[in-house]
């Protein structure tokens, strides 16, 4: 059932608009985005859609299409990142009006009705998708007109403060400022972005996607002892974030840093940085095929120096280069979700084969491969 018609259905009129985010991927710039660095992600073609009115009552309703039950509601004075309604899975949308109500906009009561195809759990953002379309709605239908930064900005706000995820802003802003055809260069320390012209087809390439089934969590504790490990090690090296840390300058940094684990971390980070540079110089070039290096040294480090693999990521991306791609890596924060994979169009299917029998092999779920294209950002659709 489309979002209009679970709208139509669950309040008994019409909604007044519809609207629209995806979900992403990231290309490469993994582990950077809260510290400063560049990353290259774009939108999928994967949505989550609300349809929305607003009401005279005061309160937050919201049902959802992959949620069968009753409507959720909470009401606007009730709204603190402290209530039981943040611990659901409504918590993304009533964070999102919080966060609009928190910057001081005037936001009325909103009947919402959400239907996201955006899979959960993938790695793939559904909760910045559901975050993103929920600030856009409401914005939209208070009468407001927020720039894709600011959509992305405020749903940030809602996973780190509402709903307590210390998320980076990479996907928020991916999810928001994306335009079809392109990657999305992200400079988090001067919070710029660009559209970078992204045509895999026409090399003769296609993205997969390799949903690895391992459920990730970014609220476990790793992802944030990640973000403690880049703090203590600017903070050693009394620079504001490791982004200050150029490639020319890294040796004498991890000299300085000494200890193991602050190494392997801050090495991470710089080289990714530099790996994001490059492989935007490359596409700048039209030089795709040639950033499949880039791709796997940027898996390597993060399964050896970051430490955020898991088995069944690296097998897919082995499986993977094995059967022929170009390149690929782990995408997303990690421990689980997904792999990204540039691949000769006629060789998907080779590949799709290749890592379907490896993980069979050592008794891993069977992985959910698709082919994705980079998709517009958040947006009206009626
Ligand atoms: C998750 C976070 C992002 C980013 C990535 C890792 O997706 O939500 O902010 O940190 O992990 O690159």
């Amino acid at each position: 059932m489309s979002a209009a018609e679970l709208f139509a259905q669950s309040y008994s009129r019409e909604p007044l608009g519809v609207f629209s985010a995806p979900g992403r991927v990231n290309l490469i710039g993994e582990h950077t985005d809260y510290t400063g660095g560049l990353v290259l992600p774009f939108a999928i073609d994967a949505r989550a859609w609300m349809a929305a009115a607003r009401n005279d009552d005061s309160v937050v309703r919201v049902v959802s299409a992959q949620r069968p039950g009753p409507v959720v509601s909470v009401a606007l004075d009730q709204l603190r990142p402290d209530s039981p309604a943040g611990a659901s899975w409504a918590g993304y949308v009533f964070g999102a009006v919080w966060a609009l109500r928190e910057a001081g906009h005037q936001v009325s009561g909103f009947d919402l009705a959400l239907d996201s195809q955006v899979p959960t759990g993938a790695g793939l953002s559904s909760s910045a998708a559901v975050e993103c379309v929920t600030t856009l709605a409401v914005s939209s239908l208070s009468g407001l007109t927020l720039p894709p930064l600011e959509i992305a900005r405020l749903s940030q706000q809602a996973e780190n403060a509402f709903v307590g995820v210390p998320c980076g802003p990479m996907d928020q802003m991916a999810s928001a400022a994306s335009q079809a055809g392109s990657v999305l260069l992200f400079d988090t320390r001067a919070g710029t972005v660009e559209n970078i012209p992204f045509h895999p087809a026409a090399d003769g390439l296609a993205v997969l996607v390799i949903d690895t089934r391992v459920a990730h969590s970014l609220a476990d504790g790793e992802y944030a002892k990640r973000r403690a490990s880049c703090e203590q090690a600017a903070a050693i090296l009394e620079v504001r974030s490791l982004r200050e840390v150029s490639i020319d300058d890294l040796s004498a940094a991890l000299v300085t840093l000494g200890d193991d684990v602050l190494v392997r971390r801050a090495r991470h980070v710089v080289t990714e940085n530099d790996r994001v540079t490059q492989t935007v110089e490359l596409l700048r070039e039209a030089q795709l095929a040639k950033i499949g290096d880039l791709l796997v040294a940027s898996h390597r480090s993060l399964q050896y120096d970051y430490d955020v693999s898991c088995p069944e990521l690296d097998q897919a991306v082995d499986s993977a280069l094995a059967a022929g791609a170009v390149g690929a890596r782990m995408t997303g924060g990690g421990f689980g979700g997904s792999v990204i994979a540039l691949v000769p169009t006629e060789l998907v299917d080779t590949v799709i084969s290749q890592v379907t029998t490896d993980f069979a092999d050592r008794g891993f779920t069977a992985p959910l491969p698709r082919i994705v294209a980079p998709a517009d950002g958040a947006r009206r659709d009626q």
